[in-house]
């Protein structure tokens, strides 16, 4: 199942950001998730974010990232610094192949949980960055990918 907040996908006459920096994570250890802030927030600064918004997409890698470790069984996070006309921004894709999610619409929903967790990990992330596309099939694993904007 795909939930995405973003309908326009790129044409010809809209290719879509280009991406200037790729750099991927294995998430797969309390040391990983660590690493990832600390690599998340060192990105979000080459971009040039201001501090609220450093902490808001840091935020939500850390949740994503902790969600594909903890229910995922672990998996992947890659970085990337997008550049469009007018601003730049950074795009994160959280990828695992765990046992995926039954119910999406659930899944976002304040408080739901299937792990003793407090159940805001998967919508926080969704309100704190620009664009939030998920892509999942149970038994299939996981990929969230979002994207903030310095302007928008
Ligand atoms: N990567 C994932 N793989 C499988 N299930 C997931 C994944 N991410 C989230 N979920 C499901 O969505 C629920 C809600 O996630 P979240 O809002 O982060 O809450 P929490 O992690 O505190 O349980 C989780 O309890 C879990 O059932
Ligand atoms: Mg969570």
């Amino acid at each position: 199942m795909t939930l995405s907040d973003e309908h326009a996908a790129p044409t010809a006459h809209h290719p879509g950001p280009q991406v200037t920096v790729h750099r991927a994570y294995e998430v797969r250890s309390d040391d990983d998730l660590l690493t990832v802030r600390h690599a998340v927030r060192a990105a979000t600064i080459e971009c040039g974010f201001g501090l609220v918004d450093q902490t808001r997409v840091v935020t939500a890698a850390s949740e994503l990232a902790r969600n594909a470790y903890v229910h995922g069984k672990g998996g992947t996070l890659t970085v990337e610094l997008l550049a469009r006309p007018g601003g730049s921004g950074i795009r994160l894709v959280i990828g695992d192949e765990g046992p995926g999610i039954a119910d999406v619409g659930a899944a976002l929903q304040d408080g739901f949980t299937t792990g003793g967790g407090l159940g805001h990990g998967l919508g926080g992330a969704r309100r704190l960055m620009d664009e939030f596309h998920i892509d999942t099939c149970p038994g299939a694993g996981t990929t969230v990918t979002v994207v903030r904007w310095t302007s928008r």
